[in-house]
């Protein structure tokens, strides 16, 4: 264990924040952090959308079926991938949990929710009036922790192997 690895370890999933504002200096120290992801052929075909309108983020809110807590986010950040760069979804969902991550190490909490295949995504990339090229990838509501709950993981033995794969 080191502090990288403790910061991955200590992520999970947080869908209650309180309601204290995430200041700009860490959103800006954030934001480098996604924007220093890994990218195909670095072609960086993302953009970073920061919503701390509350009325915004009520109406993105609405329009999702599993991300209502988003309203109730001091902060969230969407995330777009431009659809002409071949791996836009593999590059857009590093910086996702590159953004994450980042978040975490200040102690905020977040909660990734989708994004791309759902049917909202257009209802969001008009909402925010980005342009058409874009779809949107990722919704990252943040905010300092008011409840953590811990996911039940697979066993780590059940889902790893080494060198050839066996049932074993
Ligand atoms: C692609 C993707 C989409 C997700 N969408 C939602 C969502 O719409 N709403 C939600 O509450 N959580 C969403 N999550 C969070 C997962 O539910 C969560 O990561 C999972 O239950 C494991 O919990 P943990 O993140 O605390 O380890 C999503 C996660 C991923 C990677």
């Amino acid at each position: 264990m080191n502090l990288g690895t403790t910061i991955l370890k200590s992520r999970h999933s947080i869908r209650k924040y309180k309601p204290d504002p995430v200041t700009d200096l860490i959103i800006r120290d954030v934001l480098e952090c996604g924007h220093l992801a890994p990218t195909a052929k670095n072609e960086q075909p993302w953009l970073f959308g920061v919503i701390k309108s509350a009325e915004l983020r009520k109406k993105i809110a609405d329009l999702t079926d599993k991300g209502k807590f988003i309203a109730d986010a001091p902060l969230c950040i969407a995330v777009f991938g431009d659809k002409t760069a071949k791996y836009y979804l593999e590059d857009c969902c590093a910086a996702t949990e590159n953004l994450i991550i980042a978040l975490q190490a200040y102690g905020i909490g977040s909660c990734w929710v989708t994004g791309e295949k759902k049917e909202y995504v257009e209802a969001v990339r008009t909402l925010l009036q980005v342009p058409d090229n874009y779809t949107l990838v990722s919704l990252i509501p943040a905010g300092y922790p008011a409840d953590i709950t811990l996911e039940p993981k697979k066993k780590l033995d059940d889902i790893t192997f080494q060198d050839t794969y066996s049932e074993e």
